[in-house]
């Protein structure tokens, strides 16, 4: 089980850093959207700080997302992150769509590791992969959501009918299974971050799926490592252990 932190928050991420059961960082423009105003290149910097505070070597993977839907600006972003904040571990993450395999292929080939994100389809993330990612993330919440969203329910009809899509699209465990198989047997070193996580049990159900990361955002840390039988258990063995004593 690997676990990366989806947060841009300087404690949060201090706070998961230091216990050393994270493998990574994850962000993306909403989440740095809500941290003080200080500057984009600046926060980020402060990120990078935290994480050679913990993690000597420096090279703690660490996704920031492009802002732009243009792919020239893209890779002028990616480029420009990678000048600025001179970090080993930085994937640039940019989402998926047509223009944007040619944007992650540039990149991968420049040596720049792409982790696409916003994917919610196989084909999305198999395609990614072949074009070269890193990484890429499928959002077990929002697959779920593509389901039941009202607001899309005649985009979801059509792709329905017309066979783009179907059923098994909106379980995001079948979604995950299935693109891992199809990464394995077509031998791409690519891996799959589930993120869009909204319970403590999607973590393990990605994992069991076949995700080879989830990146959980840091107030299910706590209830990942509690359990009630834990602190039960706990107490008898210091009762019994001062009763024994006196
Ligand atoms: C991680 O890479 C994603 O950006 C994040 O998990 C998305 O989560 P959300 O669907 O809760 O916005």
């Amino acid at each position: 089980m690997k676990i990366f932190i989806d947060s841009a928050n300087l404690n949060d991420l201090e706070e998961a850093l230091e216990r050393g059961f994270a493998s990574g960082i994850t962000t993306n423009p909403s989440i740095l959207a809500k941290e003080p105003k200080s500057g984009f290149e600046n926060h980020v910097k402060k990120i990078i700080k935290v994480i050679r505070k913990y993690h000597r070597k420096g090279d703690l993977p660490l996704s920031i997302e492009v802002f732009s839907r243009d792919s020239k600006e893209i890779i002028s972003q990616a480029e420009n992150f990678k000048k600025t904040f001179k970090y080993p571990g930085l994937c640039v993450k940019v989402h998926i769509g047509w223009d944007e395999l040619k944007t992650i292929k540039q990149l991968s080939d420049r040596g720049i590791p792409v982790n696409c994100t916003a994917c919610m389809t196989v084909s999305q993330a198999v395609m990614a992969a072949q074009a070269g990612a890193r990484y890429v993330s499928l959002f077990w919440g929002r697959i779920g959501d593509a389901g039941q969203d009202e607001k899309f329910s005649s985009e979801r009809e059509k792709l329905l009918t017309e066979g783009v899509l179907d059923k098994d699209d909106f379980d995001p465990g079948k979604i995950v299974s299935q693109t891992r198989e199809l990464l394995d047997k077509l031998n791409l070193p690519t891996e799959i971050i589930v993120g869009s996580i909204r319970k403590v049990t999607n973590i393990r159900d990605a994992h069991a799926s076949g995700a080879h990361i989830v990146t959980v955002p840091p107030k299910f840390f706590k209830p990942m490592v509690s359990h009630y039988k834990t602190d039960e258990v706990v107490e008898i063995f210091l009762k019994d252990f001062q009763a024994w004593l006196e």
